[in-house]
C-alpha cells in the first residue's frame, strides 16, 4: 500500500548502517521515526552492533530482513546486493559510526554488507560519529573525518555531554529526532537538486504495445505492459522535464505532470512521435509491432468461411526514421529485447539507428522483461560505455537511466 502524501518522507529510501557503538540502542527510535514518517528502511549492521541491538528489535521495526554479512547466507541468495542496496537508497545514514567504520569508510575497505554498500552505492551518505571523547578527538579519527568530507560523505557532528564512559566531553550521538531532522533536510535537498535537472528539457517517451486489427475484434499485438515507459515519463518528470508520453494500450494510469498521448497503431504511433520528434531527449520504450495484416477485414471473419492465411507487411520502423533525422541536440535512446547475442544485437541495433544510447533487456535474465514489477538491464552508450544494472524495481532502473543519459 502507498504511504498518503501528507507524510513528510513517503516512500524515500533510506538505508541505515549501524555499528557497534553503545549509542547503537537509540536507532530503534529512529528506525520508528523513519518509519512514521513514510519511509522504507533497510537497516545494515557490522558485526559488533549486534552486541549492542538484535537484529530482530530493527528487522521487527524497519519490517525488512536485517543484513550483515556481504556474502549471501544460502546458495540461491544473490551477491550482488550490495550493488542492488545501494542504488535503492535515496540516502544512507550511518549512526552511530564507530571509529573503526570511519577508519575503514576513509581508505575504502568493504569487509561488511554497510561498508560495501558505502562504496556501491550512488546515493549522498550522512554519517554521525558517536564515541568516547578521546576517541573522537583523537588526530587519527579528525583525519578520517576529513577524508570522509573531502570524499563527499556528509557528517553530523558529535555532541557534547555524558558518555558512557562516566566522562564528559564530545562525542554524543545527537538525538534521534535531531538525526531524523538532518535527514529529511537532505533528502529535500537532494529532491530539489534532481528536481531542476531536467528543468525547460523537452522529453518525449513512447510506451507499451501497438495493436494491429486483422478485423474489427481481433488483433495481433504482444505482452508489453508499458511500465518501464511509464516509470521512466515519471522519472523524468519528478526532474522537473515537460514530458509527452506516447502510450499504446494499456491499463497505466498518466503520471502526475505528464501529457499523455494515446495510440493504438504502429502507424498511430509514429504519427504521434513524429510531430513532436524536435524533443531533446527521446526514449524509444514502446513494444512496436514489427509486422501489420496487410488486409484488414471491414467484417468479423466468421469461423465457417475458414482463414487459408494471413499476410502480414512491415510497419515502419520509429526509432530507425528518427534517427534518421535526428538533429545534432538530440539525444535518442532505444531499446531492445534479445535473447541470443544480446550484447551483440543491441550494439548493432543502436549503430543501425544511429541511437546515442540502447537499454538492453535480456530476456535470459531472471527479474527481466514483460509483466514483471523488476527489470535486468544493461545500458550500452554509443561511446562504448556498457554497464549492466542488477535486478531492480522499474522506478529504481528508470532513475538510473536518467543519471546515465543525462549525466547526473
Ligand atoms: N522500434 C520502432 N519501430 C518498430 C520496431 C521497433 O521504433 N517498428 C523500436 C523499439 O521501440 C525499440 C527498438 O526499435 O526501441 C528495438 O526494437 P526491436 O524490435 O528489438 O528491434 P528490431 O529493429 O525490430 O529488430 P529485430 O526484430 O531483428 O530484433
Amino acid at each position: 500500500m502507498k504511504p498518503p502524501l501528507q507524510l513528510p518522507l513517503p516512500g524515500k529510501r533510506i538505508i541505515l548502517g549501524v555499528t557497534g557503538g553503545i549509542a547503537a540502542y537509540k536507532t530503534a527510535e529512529l528506525v520508528r521515526l523513519f518509519k512514521k514518517a513514510g519511509a522504507e528502511v533497510q537497516v545494515l549492521m557490522t558485526p559488533n552492533a549486534e552486541r549492542f541491538v538484535t537484529p530482530l528489535t530493527l528487522g521487527t521495526l524497519s519490517e525488512r530482513e536485517v543484513l550483515t554479512g556481504i556474502f549471501p547466507e544460502n546458495e540461491t541468495g544473490s551477491w550482488t546486493r550490495h550493488v542492488s542496496i545501494g542504488l535503492w537508497g535515496d540516502l544512507f545514514v550511518i549512526a552511530p559510526a564507530t571509529a573503526q567504520t570511519m577508519a575503514k569508510l576513509a581508505s575504502g575497505m568493504c569487509d561488511s554488507m554497510l561498508t560495501a554498500v558505502a562504496l556501491a552505492g550512488r546515493c549522498p551518505i550522512l554519517i554521525c560519529p558517536a564515541m568516547d571523547h578521546d576517541m573522537y578527538t583523537h588526530e587519527a579519527t579528525q583525519n578520517n573525518l576529513d577524508t570522509l568530507r573531502t570524499l563527499g560523505y556528509e557528517v553530523m557532528d558529535a555532541e557534547y555531554g555524558d558518555l558512557a564512559s562516566g566522562l564528559v566531553g564530545m562525542g554524543r550521538l545527537p538525538e534521534p529526532e535531531a538525526i531524523f531532522e538532518r535527514a529529511k533536510s537532505k533528502l529535500a535537498q537532494i529532491a530539489a537538486e534532481k528536481k531542476g535537472l531536467l528543468a525547460g528539457k523537452q522529453v518525449l517517451v513512447s510506451a507499451g504495445p501497438t495493436r494491429e486489427a486483422i478485423d474489427p475484434v481481433r488483433f495481433v499485438s504482444n505482452h508489453s505492459t508499458g511500465t518501464m515507459g511509464f516509470e521512466i515519463a515519471a522519472a523524468a518528470a519528478r526532474r522537473g522535464a515537460d514530458v509527452v508520453l506516447v502510450a499504446g494500450p494499456t491499463m497505466l494510469e498518466t503520471p502526475l505532470d505528464v501529457v499523455r498521448i494515446d495510440v493504438v497503431t504502429a502507424a498511430e504511433m509514429k504519427a504521434a512521435m513524429d510531430s513532436y520528434g524536435s524533443a531533446e531527449l527521446i526514449f524509444m520504450v514502446a513494444a512496436v509491432a514489427d509486422f501489420r495484416p496487410r488486409d484488414v477485414s471491414s467484417s468479423k471473419l466468421k469461423k465457417n468461411g475458414g482463414i487459408d492465411e494471413l499476410v502480414f507487411e512491415r510497419t515502419e520502423d520509429i526509432l530507425a526514421a528518427l534517427g534518421a533525422n535526428k538533429q545534432e541536440n538530440q539525444t535518442l535512446v532505444g531499446f531492445a529485447l534479445e535473447t541470443d547475442n544480446a550484447i551483440e544485437n543491441a550494439r548493432r541495433k543502436l549503430e543501425k539507428k544511429n541511437l546515442d544510447w540502447i537499454v538492453l533487456n535480456n530476456l535470459g535474465d531472471e527479474g527481466a522483461g514483460f509483466g514483471r514489477g523488476t527489470n535486468a538491464v544493461t545500458i550500452l552508450g554509443r561511446n562504448g560505455t556498457q554497464s549492466a544494472l542488477p535486478v531492480m524495481e522499474k522506478r529504481e532502473v528508470a532513475e538510473a537511466l536518467l543519471d546515465q543519459v543525462c549525466g547526473a
